[in-house]
């Protein structure tokens, strides 16, 4: 179950071409994502109702996804707009479940929860609305819940250990970690590396329910996550390196590029431990002893209790 009202960034913008559909399973939903002619995104269930061929196999015609079997044709509402066969205009029933979807920021969000009139806008880091690059387009796709895949991300004590050779030298081993969740934004950073002024001198980031970032090179390099859901046992993860530009035409893409390479090794460090872990919805679990470090990690797992608690109630 993943907590609802909620925009997730769900595929890199890149991978949906204009006139393509393609299949994509995302929050345990097999979907058929597709981009009209004019360039909007649409996305229904990718099971004809008709009899259940997958419409991603298909074709985008008319700002539709027709049926690669019987040619019926779906528009972005999921209205069954034509049925040759039938030779008439296509009844109600034919019509496929839809899913609202906004493109924004280099990514293509789809909403979790009932349909409503007037939508939220997206959630962004405005630490991300300056003069920046990101460049290629980096995933990776690990067996693990979802939500682990966040807390991971949220974990100082991890550091000295599994990066020891890496991103992990010289951080402490003691350590006391401070954190914030205002609205639906987690910031985290350890008590004792702030600068004069009291700033933290990295401060972590997460807005629920699912984009990350670590300014790791202040304001000249921010690295950036998108934890995407396959389903309760897959997440895909979408790197990029925000690279402020430069001087010099080209720079800055070949800086971004470079460091993902650099982002992937980390994460391969992440991944062994990770995967070794129980792949559960962390919302429920019970048998973890959390200590103070990991108050991160407890703000996000009540922030999504929460959330699904009210969906309940
Ligand atoms: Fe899709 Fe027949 S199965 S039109």
């Amino acid at each position: 179950m993943f907590p609802p009202d909620y925009w997730y960034a769900i595929l890199d913008a890149r991978e949906l071409r204009r006139g393509k559909v393609l299949a994509a399973r995302r929050l345990g939903v097999d979907l058929a994502v597709w981009r009209d002619e004019q360039g909007g995104v649409h996305a229904t269930s990718d099971r004809c109702p008709h009899r259940g061929a997958a419409l991603s196999l298909g074709r985008v015609r008319g700002g539709c996804v027709e049926c690669p079997f019987h040619g019926f044709r779906f528009d972005g509402d999921g209205r069954c707009v034509e049925a040759p066969c039938t030779g008439a205009e296509a009844p109600r029933h034919l019509d496929t479940k839809a899913y609202a979807l906004r493109e924004a920021h280099g990514f293509i969000w789809m909403w979790w929860g009932e349909p409503r009139e007037a939508y939220p806008a997206v959630p962004w880091f405005p630490e991300l609305d300056g003069n920046y690059v990101h460049a290629g387009l980096q995933a990776s796709e690990w067996p693990v819940h979802w939500m682990r895949s966040v807390e991971n991300q949220l974990d100082w004590p991890h550091l000295p250990y599994v990066h020891r050779t890496t991103i992990g030298i010289g951080a402490p081993k003691v350590m006391e970690v401070a954190s914030t969740l205002v609205d639906d934004r987690l910031d985290t950073w350890l008590s004792d590396r702030v600068r004069p002024d009291g700033t933290p001198e990295l401060k972590i980031s997460l807005i629920l329910p699912n984009i990350w970032i670590n300014p790791f090179g202040g304001k000249m390099q921010i690295g950036m996550l998108a934890f995407v859901p396959i389903d309760e046992r897959r997440t895909k993860m979408y790197i990029r390196t925000y690279q402020r530009r430069l001087a010099i035409p080209g720079l800055a893409q070949l800086l971004s590029r470079f460091t993902n390479v650099f982002n992937r090794v980390i994460l391969k460090q992440d991944a062994r431990v990770v995967m070794s872990q129980p792949q559960e919805p962390t919302s429920e679990v019970k048998d973890e002893r959390l200590v103070q470090a990991d108050l991160p990690i407890l703000q996000f797992r009540k922030a999504v209790r929460l959330r699904l608690r009210v969906v309940r109630e």
